[in-house]
């Protein structure tokens, strides 16, 4: 795996501001995830990050990632299926470093399975943890930000949101709305110096990405990756650097007016590969 650190690159790019993590832990597995190169992304750029998890010892390791280089976060535990939780967010970064500039919502999770596989409640939870929990984090971010009269709200999506999966439709039916919801936002927003954006990964080398496959399926986690880095153009799965420094730019001002994008980071994958 290509472990891409661009921290001599983006550092500084965040100095003073506050980023709050949503999933900034990491699930288990042998590379690391989404949200953990997120948060050590945005504390190389100079933000103090509040790393936000249901699984605090997952955040308490990536603040200690963190504090070992040299920055500075803190952990906080919330469900964003729980609304209180959700409302405990905001309050946790004032506590902590006195107020939010960038809301960086990560979590998500694949219900995996068609139509007929699926069960209700899968169904429901898919649209609950995806979909739902982003939209309350926001809601209850979302107010700091208006009266402060800035601020900038990084969702990540899925390309499985922008094409069709019949592998995973309650996943890719979340992500569609979490685009959809993102523009609506930003829309809602931009009159406040607010702006909300989307990154939609492709296929990435993370522990959710390929070892629940692996896990599932039987496979090694070899096989997996390479059946996967198999069907995109660039020939490789992205790594979550990728990511992490697609959601540096919207979080950032490099990207000032900019508003409402969905930013597939995906190799190509998105291409439409049309008729040779
Ligand atoms: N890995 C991929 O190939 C891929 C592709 C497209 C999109 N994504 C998106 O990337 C994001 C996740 O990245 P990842 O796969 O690297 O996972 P990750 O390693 O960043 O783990 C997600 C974190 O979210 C936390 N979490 C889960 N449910 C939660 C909840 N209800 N409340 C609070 N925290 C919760 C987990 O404890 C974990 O620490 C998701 O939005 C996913 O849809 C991933």
């Amino acid at each position: 795996m290509i472990e891409l650190d661009t921290g001599a690159v983006t550092r500084g790019k965040l100095a003073g501001r506050v980023a709050v993590v949503v999933g900034g832990g990491q699930a288990p597995g042998e590379t690391i995830g989404n949200g953990r190169a997120a948060s050590l992304t945005y504390a190389r750029a100079g933000a103090r990050v509040l790393v936000v998890d249901r699984d605090l010892v997952s955040a308490e390791q990536t603040v200690r990632m963190i504090v070992e280089e040299g920055g500075i976060a803190q952990a906080h535990r919330a469900d964003i299926t729980g609304e209180e939780d959700c409302r405990s967010i905001p309050a946790a970064a004032v506590t902590a470093f006195g107020g939010i500039d960038v809301l960086h919502n990560n979590v998500g999770m694949v219900p995996g399975g068609s139509t007929e596989q699926l069960s209700v409640t899968q169904w429901r939870t898919g649209l609950e943890i995806n979909l739902t929990g982003m939209w309350s984090t926001c809601k209850y971010v979302l107010p700091h930000l208006r009266e402060q009269g800035h601020g900038a709200v990084v969702n990540i999506s899925s390309l499985a949101g922008l094409l069709a999966s019949g592998e995973a439709i309650a996943y890719s039916t979340a992500k569609a709305a979490v685009n959809s919801m993102t523009r609506a936002l930003a829309l809602e927003y931009a009159p406040h110096g607010v702006r909300v954006n989307c990154v939609a990964p492709g296929m990435i080398d993370t522990p959710m990405g390929v070892d629940r496959i692996a896990d599932a399926t039987g496979n090694s986690r070899q096989q997996v990756a390479a059946a996967r880095a198999s069907k995109i153009p660039m020939g490789r799965q992205g790594t979550s650097w990728d990511v992490a420094n697609a959601a540096l730019f919207l979080a950032c001002d490099d990207s000032a007016f900019v508003t409402g994008v969905v930013l597939p980071v995906d190799g190509g994958g998105a291409l439409p590969t049309g008729v040779r």
